[in-house]
């Protein structure tokens, strides 16, 4: 069985309870490709209300998540409490996270183990800054990045990890990824997958792409090998997610 299309749709910092629901309304009417997971990741605040509101047939992530299990741990959210709210995935390395609030690659690790070991399925952000890929090294920094997670999940928890190639550059900037360039990183990610931790690893594993992804260049995009699938952001908040979901048609 090949691996199936996944598509996430992350909103961050965005909406109101009045234009989520509106999202959520025109997902939950419009026709989706049934070949194709789909995932949406409100702000914490509106995840119960995605929840109640969307089409069963779609899952609900957190942006985030704590690895502690509970107590004292003011303004965090914990495994168990998005288990408790029917929240079944989490995304956790998001660049923004890394850079911005800080979060280093062992704590992203500890929080994916964390997040697996109750039950939540991660969609798992890695990429490289402009400098980075201009200095040749982009597979070395999404490696690293990705070494320090299965050193502590193992080769066991990949099942329930799907990883994001989210180029840095590309986020936010209109300044999508060539299909060459995003091909090459997914090819590149998988083969590091399959020395480090094994072939079957490797073959299942989904590896979708992130930044700037758009209704104009996903289907482009959608046919490299390596690409299976995208976690849009910016245009995951307008009608036109819909024609990102489907374009693996
Ligand atoms: O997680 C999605 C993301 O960082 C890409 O954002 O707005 O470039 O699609 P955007």
């Amino acid at each position: 069985m090949g691996r199936k299309f996944f598509v996430g749709g992350n909103f961050k910092m965005n909406g109101t309870i009045k234009s989520v629901k509106e999202i959520v309304h025109n997902l939950s009417t419009a026709k989706l490709d049934s070949n194709t997971e789909v995932v949406v990741a409100p702000p914490s605040l509106y995840l119960l209300l995605t929840r109640e509101h969307l089409s069963p047939n779609i899952e609900v992530a957190a942006q985030n998540v704590f690895d502690k299990p509970n107590g004292a741990f003011t303004g965090e959210i914990s495994v168990a409490q998005l288990k408790d709210s029917n929240i079944t995935w989490t995304l956790l390395g998001h660049s923004e996270r890394r850079t911005i609030l800080r979060e280093d690659d062992d704590l992203v690790a500890c929080k994916t183990k964390a997040a697996l070991g109750g039950g939540i399925g991660v969609i798992l952000c890695c990429g490289e800054s402009l400098e980075e890929r201009e200095k040749g090294v982009t597979t070395d920094v999404v490696t690293k990045q990705l070494k320090a997670v299965n050193d502590s999940i193992g080769k066991e928890g990949w099942s329930n990890v799907v990883i994001a190639y989210e180029p840095i550059w590309a986020i936010g900037t209109g300044k999508v990824a060539t299909t060459e360039q995003a091909q090459e990183v997914h090819a590149a990610i998988r083969k590091w997958l399959s020395e480090a931790v094994s072939s079957d690893v490797a073959e299942n594993t989904r590896i979708i792409y992130g930044g700037s992804v758009s209704e104009k260049n996903c289907r482009d995009l959608a046919t490299q090998p390596d690409v299976d699938g995208f976690l849009v952001g910016g245009a995951s908040l307008k009608p036109a997610f819909v024609d990102i979901i489907n374009s693996n048609i």
